[in-house]
């Protein structure tokens, strides 16, 4: 079975083709490298697993011609679709890059695959298409009010592809990503965002000394220790459920939807005292004020997952930080 990962040479994306691989799936990585890397394709291809290599196409969604080249030159059966942008931040600022890239290039993508016959996609969604939560923890029931350009160019392409599968029998299963933390355990991919924005590899980034203090957004929500909430799900766990989601749809699984998370939560202050606690360190941090559009807490149920796909996340957040830290360690030039 010929897999077409888009996104593959990024954080997520390359560590599902992984997962892919491990399982026997063959795969081919279809991606920009606006924000994915080279290194990471060439790591990809020089594993020996179960599961081929099939290439490397660099191309971009928003051109018919990349895809059609791609879906011709691999034979693809099945899409796992990661390649997106994934800054909340920067969408508030640039939502047209966010609705021209994720929302069309997406359409191109379902009509690729319509063009070529393939019916079934696994799709990088995301818990900011729920918004503000309105109770946590927040299962897959809870309404999709987005509250940036982000969560809404991902909840638009859910919109799209029910549509796709009731005009085309084009099967989906969305995966809502909570917080997604860790690094491959036998150190072969990572996390490397540049700039990197995300709170475990920015508290790791100030253990190495050069005076680089970490800032925590905000001291005073209304949590237990006043900062903000989340879920941490380790990205080996979250690969494996993209498996599972495949193999739910090869059986014949009819388009769905699950939220990735542990269905427990972390502070900031937490974080970062494991974060301490594990690489032995003390971390030179700086209080800050809020970060805007940050919610005090978001919690998965995971319940739908378990119960449908027989997913359970494996690994504690104590495992997440010591392969990121690895991770980072490793690729300090990052
Ligand atoms: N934080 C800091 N300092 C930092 C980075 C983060 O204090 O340097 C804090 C944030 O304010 C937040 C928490 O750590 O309270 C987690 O922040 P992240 O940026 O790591 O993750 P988010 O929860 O903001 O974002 C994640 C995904 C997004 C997704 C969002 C859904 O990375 O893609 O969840 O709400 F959109």
């Amino acid at each position: 079975m010929n897999v077409l990962v888009t996104g593959g040479a990024g954080y997520i994306g390359s560590h599902c083709a992984l997962a892919l691989m491990q399982s026997g799936y063959d795969v081919a990585v279809f991606d920009n490298l606006s924000t994915g890397h080279q290194e990471t394709v060439d790591t990809l291809s020089g594993c020996n697993l179960p599961g081929r290599f099939l290439g490397f196409q660099k191309g971009d969604l928003l051109s018919m011609e990349d895809l059609d080249r791609a879906f011709k030159t691999f034979q693809i059966d099945a899409v796992m679709h990661f390649a997106a942008f994934s800054q909340v931040a920067e969408s508030m600022k640039d939502p047209g890059k966010y609705y021209r890239n994720n929302v069309l290039g997406t359409l191109n993508l379902l009509d690729g695959m319509r063009a070529h016959g393939v019916k079934k996609i696994v799709f990088s969604s995301t818990a900011a298409t729920y918004g503000e939560p309105e109770y946590t923890p927040i299962d897959e029931n809870h309404p999709q009010n987005p509250i940036n350009p982000y969560g809404s160019s991902k909840l638009m392409i859910e919109r799209i592809m029910d549509d796709y599968d009731m005009a085309y029998g084009l099967r989906s299963v969305r995966l809502r990503y909570f917080n997604v933390a860790g690094a491959d355990s036998g150190g072969r991919v990572g996390e490397w965002h540049e700039p990197e924005t995300h709170l475990i590899p920015n508290i790791l980034k100030s253990t190495f000394g050069d005076g680089k203090e970490f800032s925590m957004f905000g001291t005073d929500y209304p949590t237990r220790d006043g900062t903000c909430i989340r879920d941490y799900v380790n990205v080996e766990d979250l690969a494996d459920a993209h498996v599972r989601a495949l193999k739910y749809l090869e059986n014949g699984g009819e388009t769905d939807f699950f939220n990735l998370g542990t269905n427990s939560g972390s502070s900031v202050k937490e974080v970062f005292g494991s974060c301490e606690r594990i690489t032995g360190k003390a971390i030179p941090l700086r209080v800050c004020g809020r970060r805007p559009g940050d919610p005090a807490v978001l919690i998965a149920d995971n319940k739908k997952a378990k119960e449908t796909l027989g997913w359970q996340p494996e690994r504690a957040l104590d495992d997440s930080i010591r392969t990121a830290y690895g991770w980072e360690k490793a690729n300090k030039q990052h």
